[in-house]
């Protein structure tokens, strides 16, 4: 599917990988529903991007949240072709501590925002999706890109509910493809290793230092632009479906 034209809804899209996405689209003619909590700079990227983005705020894991986000879209730009799910938290905390069992809220936080708010969008744009015309001579009607991460492979110590939650995403990858394939609806899951952006930002320069010194090459943090290049190129390449891509720089990450 070219983007010239087609709607996309980006989670997440007020920072890191969804901004950039979002960027990299609007540069390509797409129109832009930026879907992210109220108090995130979702508003302030829309704003940037001109008259052919909007802001819809909304937390991914609420079922009514999310379906008035999406049906603002569909009233400001008449559809929705594309979503890039790139909404998520990131929370640090091993099994047991001195302090005791993790908590199970944490856990089921982690779950409820990268899991079933990823699952949550998927559902509500890929019925919209199933209404749209044709867009190419395949049948195309509509792409899904999610992200996972490197963690849901190599999850290190500390990530147990960020590894379940992006695994689950690595998982849903396929049935969900097939689920859609007859609408004309692929969906691909993106798994980055370590990329520069503001969920990376709070760890001090050794320690990013040190990841970047993990990654075999090239030697550095991902730019978010790297990430955006490949969502690009997943909604253009109708081969690809159904499939996780990792972006990382031949990144396998150890325990800790
Ligand atoms: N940065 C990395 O190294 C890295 C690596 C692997 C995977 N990822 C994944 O990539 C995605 C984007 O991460 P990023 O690095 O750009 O982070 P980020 O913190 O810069 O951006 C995440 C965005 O998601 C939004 N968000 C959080 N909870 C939300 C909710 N409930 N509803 C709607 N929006 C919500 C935030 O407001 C923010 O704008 C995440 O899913 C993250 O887990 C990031």
């Amino acid at each position: 599917m070219k983007l010239k034209d087609v709607v996309a809804v980006i989670t997440g899209g007020g920072s890191g990988l969804g901004e950039a996405t979002a960027r990299e689209f609007a540069s390509a003619g797409a129109k832009l529903a930026i879907l992210d909590l109220p108090a995130s700079p979702g508003a302030k990227v829309a704003e940037s991007l001109g008259a052919n983005a909007i802001f819809t705020p909304a937390d991914v894991a609420s079922a009514d949240q999310a379906e008035a986000a999406i049906a603002e879209t569909v009233k400001k730009f008449g559809t929705v072709h594309i979503a890039i799910n790139c909404a998520g938290i990131g929370r640090a905390m091993r099994t047991i501590t001195k302090e005791g069992p993790h908590p199970l809220d944490l856990f089921s936080k982690v779950i409820s925002v990268n899991l079933i708010g990823t699952f949550n969008v998927i559902r509500l744009a890929a019925a919209q999706m199933a209404k749209n015309q044709p867009v190419t001579a395949d049948g195309e009607r509509g792409v899904i890109v999610n992200t996972a991460s490197v963690a849901a492979f190599d999850g290190q110590i500390g990530q147990a509910a960020y590894s379940a939650s992006k695994g689950g995403v690595v998982a849903l990858t396929l049935p969900v493809a097939r689920d859609l394939s007859s609408m004309g609806i692929r969906v691909c899951t993106i798994a980055p290793g370590t990329f520069e952006t503001p969920m990376l930002a709070g760890l001090p320069e050794p320690n990013r230092k040190a990841l970047a010194a993990g990654i075999p090459f090239p030697q550095r943090l991902g730019r978010s632009a790297e990430y955006a290049a490949l969502a690009r190129h997943i909604v253009e390449n109708e081969m690809l479906n159904g499939e996780t891509i990792r972006l990382d720089g031949a990144l396998r990450m150890p325990p800790r």
